[in-house]
């Protein structure tokens, strides 16, 4: 439960073993089922130290800034916020016209560097976002590259990867990773078989078979990850550059140090939170 009472399925969460960086935390939000509870948001909040990445499938969440920055982030929308060292914001969902609320927020560490930096948005709208279709797979892809296409979010520390992968039944999708890049994918509808190693591909019956909803983390280091699907499934595949650098998370802060943190709760107490 996080904000004010709003049931998630958080699958992975900032700690300091830090072992999906540079990835520190995956929600996903829903209200289109009784048991996800009433439909609640998230007051007012401050970021330091990380980037929230916010992608709807259905319904939108209303966005508002302590630095006067405001806006909708609707059906296919992407947000991808870089809190540097700091803002305040306030994210409420709102039902959309099927009635569902339905999206995802990752949030991605900014290295030592740039911890401290200017806030940034990068506001996309469902139509700027491509979509390629290849061997009965629909991707949309926020950010990184695939044949030739790149994704509209630009200029991201970790190199990432973001790509919402549809799969048709009877279809399969390829996508080579950079090696030593951390690699998950997000299964949220269907079933797939998921693989990281060409030398044990195609994959034997039954073996890496992932139903949703599963949070699937790539542990080799090969070159590419491949997933077939019978029946149809579709994911987030998330990929990037680890810092390898320690970190200190808490709460809304993600800094390197202890004292980094106490100097953010200082600068909350104090006013001085946002300039
Ligand atoms: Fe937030």
């Amino acid at each position: 439960m996080e904000g004010a009472g709003v049931l998630l399925r958080r699958s992975i969460s900032p700690r300091s073993s830090n072992e999906h960086d540079p990835f520190l935390l995956f929600d996903h939000f829903a209200f289109n089922n009784p048991v996800e509870g009433p439909i609640r948001g998230f007051p007012m909040h401050p970021h330091r130290g990380i980037e929230t990445v916010t992608y709807m499938l259905d319904g939108s969440v209303n966005h508002r800034d302590s630095l006067g920055n405001a806006g909708l982030i609707g059906p296919g929308d992407v947000q991808w916020m870089t809190s540097g060292r700091g803002i305040l914001h306030e994210e409420m969902p709102r039902r959309g016209e099927s009635g569902g609320i339905y999206g995802f927020q990752l949030w991605v560490n900014l290295p030592a560097a740039q911890k401290m930096s200017q806030p940034r948005y990068q506001e996309v709208n469902s139509s700027a976002i491509p979509v390629v279709e290849k061997e009965g797979a629909t991707i949309r892809l926020v950010t990184g590259e695939l044949d030739g296409i790149r994704g509209p979010v630009t200029e991201i520390a970790a190199s990432p990867l973001y790509m919402d992968v549809k799969l048709a039944p009877a279809s399969k999708f390829t996508y080579a990773i950079p090696r030593g890049h951390t690699a998950l994918a997000y299964v949220f509808e269907g079933t797939g078989e998921f693989g990281s190693d060409p030398s044990t591909l195609p994959l034997v019956a039954g073996q890496g078979v992932v139903e949703s909803v599963s949070m699937v983390v790539f542990n080799d280091d090969g070159d590419q990850i491949e997933v077939k699907s019978e029946t149809g499934v579709q994911f987030m595949l998330i990929a990037g550059a680890p810092f390898k650098e320690p970190i200190v998370p808490y709460g809304p802060f993600v800094m390197n140090t202890v004292e980094e943190i106490q100097q953010a709760i200082t600068d909350l107490r104090n006013g001085t939170f946002v300039k």
